[in-house]
């Protein structure tokens, strides 16, 4: 149960005591922007790493696996324990009431925590103490208000909404007994939200598509949303990933063949009316791409924030394209430059790399502030032989030229989906987050699923089921172990399912006679037994042992349990042996894990607890966390081990 669920009392009034002022606030973050605080924030590319680290070897998992199951608690393995550390609602400003769900207004969200948390990141902060930064993916009005009308929906409930999505910048630490708690009244705790001003940066800033009669320069935009998972930069900053951003417009008063936006709109999504149920439009007009057609234009990219900074004004960076984002994992290549992987969360989108034009300079955090403004954006593709190649998307270039679609650079990267399908990228199933292993380099990306994928003509090696309701894993190893390389080796490394339905030999062309649809593989691990099922792999985490962490988003239609968060080695006799680390509540999806940099704690976002294809406030099917017939709150939850050891160890 949630010790926020009342109004906090102050929890650490030590870190009141040792206030850091801004400034040295700001010191700090470029103190652990140089490295020197705790340790990377990201994994580095082969040239970065230390070799000590490129030695050590994986590892081997400490913990009991936690059933398959379903219940309307948190489960994790003896010797461990899960709290809620913050939920949907709770104050981050000092002298609010206590959350009251009967008692929301717009003015109050916009000063508490965020509904449906996703990713998580921790920047760490002298003593110990740290920023989180949260997304906050979606509204779910159904799960949000006891009064929800979705033909009727009020222009407070609008504000609230759109005062729920974004993001939350809130300061942890641990109190005088050990147990982690937020910070209410810390100076650097925000919120972002689909209402704050947020600039446009990069090559597309300022051009033909992202102009609006509200904004005709095309450089200020309101806000973000859909903001799923993300990356850290080198630098100390956050990427925040919008994701499926056409589910908050109402697109059914643009009609087909009418209009080049209408046009380009539709290669983004088939949705007329996806943001309708959620009513914004109905007050805000941006909303309406009938009335504004190139609002939408101005989402689906990656947002960088300063966390460290209160002041600092959101940047989208155009550079990195614009595409339904799933994630943003930063590396740094052999020559310095920065490489941003993000995968494209739709059946049959694609992986996208950022390779950055300049340099990341350790010593200097502000010389990095536009590092992710210029550089080259490719997509990959996969061929059978386990070879691939990066294919630059450079307007000019062959399957680029000009066009209707394709008049500059800064049109390939709004309608960057378009251009990785001209130059004939592999269409995925559904790319979700990727991790890059900080032991070798290596990257990892979760495919979560594709039931669309319906025929032998649809096979490749690459995404080798039909259909694939169980998804899989795929290893990249860029060629020279370099993040900038145009050409890679790649494998596969999970097809999730059960393990009673394990193969440990991926090579020979019977997939492709039988879809494989319930064939699990474990990158060749032998033993069922020594096995936990996993299904739909969405977000991903590495741990310093170089230990692959899974979070899942679906299997209780697959499986038939609740979605959990699991371990794996990459390396060693261990390699492929998938373990249930933690079990969520009813109707919630695993979001957002994160570790410490010492690897002592684990946040983990529990999204849309209680949700089911209807479910309201009075059919939810979880109580979680408050419990009695409280409704369900998405939190996050911090895992640490009873003796305060290593998590997974
Ligand atoms: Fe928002 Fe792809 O999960
Ligand atoms: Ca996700
Ligand atoms: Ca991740
Ligand atoms: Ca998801």
């Amino acid at each position: 149960m949630a010790e926020e669920s009342l109004c906090p009392a102050p929890p650490f009034s030590y870190v009141l005591e040792r206030r850091l002022s801004r400034r040295e606030a700001l010191r700090a973050g470029a103190a652990v922007a140089a490295g020197v605080a705790i340790g990377p924030l990201v994994a580095r590319g082969s040239a970065a790493a230390p070799a000590r680290e490129r030695t050590s070897g994986s590892t081997g998992l400490g913990f009991t696996p936690v059933d398959p199951g379903s219940s309307d608690e948190i489960v994790v393995p003896d010797g461990y324990e899960a709290n809620v550390l913050i939920s949907w609602g709770d104050p981050l400003r000092p002298g609010l009431p206590a959350f009251d769900i009967r008692n929301q207004t717009a003015e109050s969200q916009q000063q508490r925590f965020g509904f449906s948390n996703d990713f998580v990141a921790f920047f760490p902060l002298p003593q110990g103490r740290g920023l989180l930064w949260v997304n906050h993916e979606f509204s779910l009005e159904r799960l949000m208000f006891p009064d929800w009308d979705p033909e009727n929906p009020s222009k407070e409930q609008v504000d609230i909404a759109l005062a729920s999505v974004g993001g939350t910048v809130v300061e942890v630490g641990r109190r005088p007994d050990g147990r982690w708690t937020y910070d209410w009244s810390s100076r650097f705790n925000r919120r972002i939200t689909a209402t704050t001003p947020t600039i446009l940066s990069g090559p597309a800033a300022g051009s033909r598509y992202v102009c609006t009669e509200a904004d005709p320069g095309g450089r200020q935009v309101l806000g973000t949303f859909a903001n799923c998972a993300g990356g850290v930069t080198p630098w100390g900053t956050v990427l925040s990933a919008e994701e499926n951003f056409d589910d908050f417009f109402d697109f059914s008063g643009i009609k087909e063949g009418k209009s080049l936006a209408w046009k380009a709109h539709r290669e983004y999504t088939k949705k007329d009316d996806g943001g309708a149920e959620r009513g914004w439009h109905r007050y805000e007009r941006r909303f309406n791409p009938g009335k504004e057609p190139h609002e939408p234009f101005r989402f689906g990219w990656v947002v960088e924030i300063d966390p460290y900074d209160p002041d600092s004004v959101p940047r989208k960076r155009t550079a990195l394209g614009r595409f339904k984002h799933e994630g943003a994992t930063t590396t740094v290549a052999r020559d310095g430059r920065v490489a941003v992987y993000s995968g494209e969360d739709e059946e049959f989108q694609y992986i996208y790399k950022f390779v950055s034009t300049g340099r990341f300079d350790p010593h200097d955090r502000l010389a990095n502030r536009n590092l992710l403004d210029n550089g080259t954006l490719y997509a990959a593709r996969f061929y059978d032989d386990g070879t691939g190649v990066w294919l630059p998307l450079v307007f000019g270039s062959e399957g680029l030229g000009e066009g209707e679609f394709f008049t500059s650079q800064a049109d390939v990267l709004v309608l960057a989906r378009v251009a990785a399908k001209a130059v004939r990228a592999t269409p995925m199933d559904r790319a979700e987050d990727v991790e890059i292993n900080p032991l070798d380099g290596h990257v990892y990306v979760a495919l979560t699923k594709n039931q669309d994928r319906d025929s032998e003509q649809e096979w490749d090696r690459a995404n080798p089921r039909w259909p694939n309701s169980l998804g899989h894993v795929i290893e990249i190893i860029e060629d020279g172990d370099d993040a900038a390389a145009t050409s890679f080796r790649w494998e596969i490394f999970l097809l999730c399912g059960h393990p009673s339905q394990l193969v440990t030999d991926l090579a020979t062309d019977d997939f492709r006679e039988t879809g494989a649809k319930d064939t699990s593989y474990f990158a060749g691990y032998r033993d069922p037994a020594g096995l936990s099922p996993i299904s739909n792999p969405d977000n991903l985490l590495f741990d310093r042992a170089g230990n692959l962490w899974i979070a899942t988003d679906g299997q209780v239609e697959t499986l038939g349990c609740n979605d959990s968060l699991h371990a794996v080695p990459t390396r060693g006799p261990e390699r492929g042996r998938v373990q249930q680390f933690l079990r969520a509540v009813n109707g919630a999806e695993v979001t957002g894990p994160c570790l410490t940099p010492a690897n002592d704690t684990l946040f983990v976002s529990i999204q849309h607890p209680g949700r089911t294809d209807h479910s309201d406030l009075a059919t939810a099917t979880s109580h979680w966390p408050d419990g009695d017939r409280n409704a369900p709150r998405p939190s996050v939850v911090v895992v640490t081990k009873k003796d305060g050891g290593i998590i997974g160890s």
